[in-house]
């Protein structure tokens, strides 16, 4: 315990691998009274996961599992340890060994919930678990991304004012921004609302400079659509209900995509000269295409970090897209600017194809500091 605190106010790697490797020692020796074994291995797999050492810690509970017989705990940490390594069926297994010992554990069926809704997309059994572990309140339950997702859920499985209510709650818990404005890893006090003017972004220059080159932006778009295999990619996130939506990324997390820059190198040269754009860790810049009978599903970017501005470069009659509770359509050579950290819904009831420039923008009221050190997205 000493060393781990001692790792801490020092911020000292090296002590704080001797307390991890301190702390699974205790595991070994002869005769450890249950609790402080227990103690003693649950702070180990913490630190462990603190360090990154997902494997090690797994191990670790899986020594533990074979003593503590009955223990809800050791399982559910199993889970969020799978849950880590991208191993959702062992977490699922996990889960259900921990509900097997005690079917309302709170954290043991928000967590099934969980991945029942974003890796099976089971709606209605989602909702079972999720609703169950959120009531039990237990450490652990209250968390944005189950209200989230339950939220998600309640929309897909045609339950909008049941979804409503879920947010309601999660704004009131201080998990959302608002019923609206529901991305998870945000900043405080950053203008917020749905739709921008370009002059609102304070990047009316940068907006025109585009502007000004739509025609060159479209014709290096134009020709990619021939080979639709390469770059252009399925939206991957389950966000389409139905038709088909692809994305041609040239920028993301602030960092170039050559490979791709290589094929569109004006636009690419474009956006270079705009850093808060080319440097937007927590955005991206890509040709986004919509065929006719597309319908995208409301959903949230994660973040409030960034504005998101579409440039339209091939516009029919037929799309339109709902920010918070304002529909707008998009227009050729001209930008439509939002915040994707509102709730957003997509619609293409036309006839022929829709392609848009998609270009973030970090928010304009953070700080320098913020813009260098926040996480990327
Ligand atoms: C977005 C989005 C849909 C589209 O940019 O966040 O959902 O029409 N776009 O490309
Ligand atoms: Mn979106």
């Amino acid at each position: 315990m000493t060393l781990d605190r001692l790792s801490e106010t020092h911020r000292s790697n090296a002590i704080l691998e001797q307390s991890i490797y301190l702390y699974r020692d205790v595991l070994d020796l002869p005769d450890v009274p249950e609790p402080l074994y227990t103690v003693s291995g649950l702070r180990c797999v913490d630190r462990m996961r603190f360090r990154g050492y997902h494997n090690k810690a797994l191990r670790v509970l899986q020594r533990m599992k074979l003593r503590l017989t009955n223990s809800v705990e050791i399982h559910n940490q199993m889970a969020v340890t799978y849950l880590i390594l991208g191993q959702s069926k062992n977490a699922k297994e996990s889960l259900l060994e921990a509900m097997k010992i005690n079917p309302k554990n709170g954290f043991a069926l928000a967590h099934y919930g969980f991945i029942l809704k974003t890796e099976d997309h089971s709606y209605k059994d989602a909702i079972k678990y999720l609703r169950e572990g959120i009531s039990t309140g237990e450490p652990g339950t209250i968390d944005g991304r189950f209200f989230f997702h339950l939220g998600d859920a309640l929309t897909r499985d045609g339950k909008p004012s049941e979804a409503l209510q879920v947010y309601e709650d999660g704004v009131q818990r201080g998990l959302f921004l608002s019923v609206y404005q529901r991305s998870l890893y945000n900043e405080k006090s950053l203008a917020a609302r749905p739709f921008w003017s370009p002059e609102q972004t304070t990047y009316s220059h940068y907006l025109k400079m585009l502007e000004d080159n739509w025609e060159i932006i479209k014709s290096e778009a134009l020709p990619l659509l021939q080979d639709e295999d390469q770059g252009f990619f399925n939206e991957n996130e389950g966000l389409k209900k139905k038709g088909t939506w692809k994305q041609f990324e040239m920028f993301a997390r602030g960092e170039r995509i050559d490979v791709n820059c290589m094929r569109t190198p004006k636009t690419c040269r474009l956006i270079e000269n705009i850093p808060e754009a080319a440097y937007c860790r927590r955005g991206q810049v890509k040709f986004s295409l919509l065929l006719p009978g597309t319908h995208v599903w409301p959903h949230t970017g994660p973040t409030n970090c960034r504005l998101r501005a579409h440039l339209g470069l091939v516009v029919p009659e037929g799309p339109r897209i709902r920010v918070a509770n304002d529909t707008r359509k998009w227009e050729e050579g001209k930008f439509l600017i939002f915040d994707d950290s509102f709730e957003h819904e997509v619609w293409h009831d036309g006839s022929s194809l829709r392609l848009v420039l998609i270009v973030d923008f970090w928010h304009p009221d953070l700080t320098m500091q913020q813009k260098l050190t926040l996480s990327a997205i």
